[in-house]
């Protein structure tokens, strides 16, 4: 984080940058007005501070001037006692605060982190929305099929209401997309959409992690934690999985369902949310009911809007649809210019099962979009591919681990590069090893190995 000192005293302006950049601060002094304005131009600074007075011209103006340039910039003001009324003008000009002379030191150091540490977390903030943001639109549910027109309509229907959703559907079918479409076109939308995967967590970790606990509550708790009953109070809570959760959970979660409230483990204070909940399952629930392994009465609770995402092969007419979709997408990203499919690849993709359904579709259009050297895309001539079953693409095909897919595709890559630099310098292997900052003989290797 950068600071700007403006004073026209140079002790005061070495005496600050020394106790700044102590703490791990950049400092940049002015000891004019029109320096002082410079460093805002071209600097990117944080927090200024301002002597109300700098030489002969007035600290209020630079002030103004600032917030003009960059209005994002924090000001505290630096004031004797016998311009507090300057002070006051200065807080209506938009400063941040002022500080009166002689200057505390660790008032001021304490004043400045708290602004500039405000400032990060707004910062992460705005970051961590927009990221959110982006991953929220990031779908597309262009449809010719009937039932997921209808399908659509519902949760259209529903997204402002404060009903439960239960969302079904093979994995990779976009359970989750959907989930997060209707909290955000909802009402909801500015409150948060919290996730939690009840699969992935034991008994334990999955009750402490929905319901936060108290200081010491259990061992290991060493520290309060807001459970996600909480956090997503006026939002969304998504319930991946939820054909996961234990018998003792569900009982736990249907009575905070049925309440809208809840305490804390090893708390006893009764905490009032406000949540909608959207949970999501790729087994058949009915199935576990007759197990006895899911409730009956959490079963109706959820059940209350069912939104069934069909396969991907159950909807063909959509799969050029969603391919178009990822291509653009990917084509941008990658900056590759002019791909398309051609009739036959788009064929094939009409009549593959995806058994990893979108999830194994965007993958391979990424994979292929990545690795084209031409325009004409063909998703399934990229490995990865399975013949038929219920496993997501990212599994490995048979015999192959994680590892020796990342190094084939790594070797792809470099392949790839090798080729076209090559290409590029007309076979000349010297101009070819420069460019690529290899050695001519590791250059030769890869070329005798890669058969190019
Ligand atoms: N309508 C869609 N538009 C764009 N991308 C989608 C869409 N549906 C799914 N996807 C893509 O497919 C991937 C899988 O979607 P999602 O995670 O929602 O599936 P899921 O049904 O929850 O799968 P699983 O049961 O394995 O958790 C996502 O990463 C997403 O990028
Ligand atoms: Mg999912």
């Amino acid at each position: 984080m950068n600071i700007l000192i403006a004073d026209d005293e140079k002790g005061i302006r070495a005496g600050l940058s020394k106790l700044f950049e102590r703490k791990g601060y950049d400092c940049f002094t002015a000891g004019d007005y029109d320096s002082a304005l410079d460093l805002i131009r071209h600097r990117e600074i944080h927090l200024a501070l301002l002597d109300i007075r700098i030489g002969n011209r007035d600290g209020v103006d630079l002030l103004k001037d600032i917030k003009k340039t960059n209005p994002d910039v924090c000001c505290l003001m630096i004031t004797g006692y016998g311009s507090i009324a300057n002070a006051v003008e200065a807080i209506r000009s938009g400063a941040d605060d002022y500080m009166l002379k002689p200057l505390d030191n660790d008032y001021l150091l304490s004043a400045v982190t708290s602004r500039l540490e405000l400032k990060q977390l707004k910062n992460e903030n705005t970051y961590l929305r927009e990221k959110q943001k982006e991953e929220m639109l990031d779908f597309d549910f262009s449809t010719t099929h009937p039932a997921m027109i209808k399908l659509m309509d519902v949760a259209d229907r529903v997204k402002d209401t404060d009903t439960t959703v239960l969302i079904t559907g093979e994995s990779g079918t976009g359970k989750e997309v959907l989930s997060r479409y209707i909290h955000y076109s909802s009402n909801r939308k500015n409150a948060p959409f919290v996730g939690v995967n009840c699969a992935a967590l034991s008994e334990t970790l999955l009750l402490s992690e929905l319901f936060g606990h108290e200081k010491g509550s259990f061992t290991g708790a060493q520290e309060r934690k807001i459970g996600k009953f909480e956090l997503a109070d006026r939002g969304t809570l998504f319930l991946d999985e939820i054909g996961d959760m234990s018998l003792d959970a569900q009982a736990k979660l249907l009575r905070v369902l049925e309440e809208s409230s809840l305490e804390r483990l090893g708390g006893n204070r009764t905490i009032n949310v406000n949540i909608r909940v959207i949970a999501a399952t790729n087994q058949d629930l009915r199935e576990l009911m007759e197990q006895k392994k899911f409730r009956e009465d959490l079963f109706y609770r959820l059940n209350v809007i069912r939104l069934e995402l069909p396969a991907l092969r159950e909807r063909p007419d959509d799969i050029p649809l969603l391919a178009e979709y990822f291509r653009k997408r990917y084509s941008r990203d990658f900056r590759k210019q002019e791909t398309f499919y051609s009739e036959e690849a788009l064929e094939k993709m009409r009549h593959y099962p995806w058994p990893g359904n979108i999830r194994e579709l965007r993958n391979l259009v990424n994979q292929s979009v990545l690795l084209s050297d031409s325009g004409s895309l063909d998703p399934l001539s990229y490995g990865g591919v399975q013949a038929k079953g219920t496993a997501p693409a990212l599994t490995p095909p048979r015999g192959a681990n994680l590892q020796e897919m990342v190094n084939n595709m790594v070797e792809e890559f470099e392949k790839d590069i090798i080729r076209k630099t090559l290409e590029k310098h007309k076979f000349n292997k010297t101009a070819a090893a420069e460019e690529l900052g290899v050695t001519r003989k590791t250059l030769f290797n890869k070329i005798s190995r890669y058969g190019l």
